[in-house]
């Protein structure tokens, strides 16, 4: 199967991260809550539009031979501690194949956060996230709480 990242940059595309998202909420260590479309585009136009790109940055991932242009996959990086704190996210009916895999080697490649230090938090029960950084070179770092430990990625 064959992949392309794009930048987040329509609302029409904020909207497909936001099933993406809403289907990984229980997963993310930040916040939990299902967001609603009005929220998320208030967030897309008066948060997302109007800060640093360098500062929190969100891509789309869909594939090739979709013709609907529907992304399946999401990954962020945000400004924090002298690095990025980065997250992903995979549509369930695609996980497991390669997409969670293609967004980080995408990711640590990428000439701004190949210096790193990349930062991960991640629960300690989603074995899938911890495997995924792991095979990428992240390493537990600290215990954070909440049965949370910080993934540290030091250079690319
Ligand atoms: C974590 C997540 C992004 C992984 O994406 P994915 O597309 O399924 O990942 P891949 O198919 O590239 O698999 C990556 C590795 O994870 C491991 N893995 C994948 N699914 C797994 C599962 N259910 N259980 C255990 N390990 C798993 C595999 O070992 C795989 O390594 P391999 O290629 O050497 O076999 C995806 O499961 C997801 O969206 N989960 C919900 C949201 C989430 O947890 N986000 C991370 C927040 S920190």
């Amino acid at each position: 199967m064959m992949f392309h990242v794009e930048p987040l940059t329509t609302l029409t595309e904020a909207l497909f991260l936001l099933r993406i998202r809403n289907e990984c909420r229980h997963m993310m260590t930040n916040d939990q809550r299902e967001i609603n479309h009005s929220e998320q585009a208030k967030w897309f136009e008066t948060f997302y539009m109007q800060q640093d790109p360098m500062k929190y940055r969100v891509w789309l991932v869909k594939e090739k031979d979709e013709s609907g242009g529907a992304a399946i996959g999401y990954f962020a990086a945000k400004e924090g501690d002298g690095g990025y704190y980065i997250t992903e996210g995979v549509l369930e009916a695609k996980r497991g194949i390669g997409v969670g895999s293609f967004m980080l080697k995408t990711l640590i490649s990428n000439e701004n956060f190949k210096n790193g230090p990349l930062y991960a938090d991640i629960f300690n029960s989603n074995l899938a996230s911890i495997r995924l950084h792991e095979k990428f070179g992240f390493q537990k770092h600290m215990d954070v709480g909440n049965h949370i430990t910080r993934f540290v990625k030091r250079s690319c």
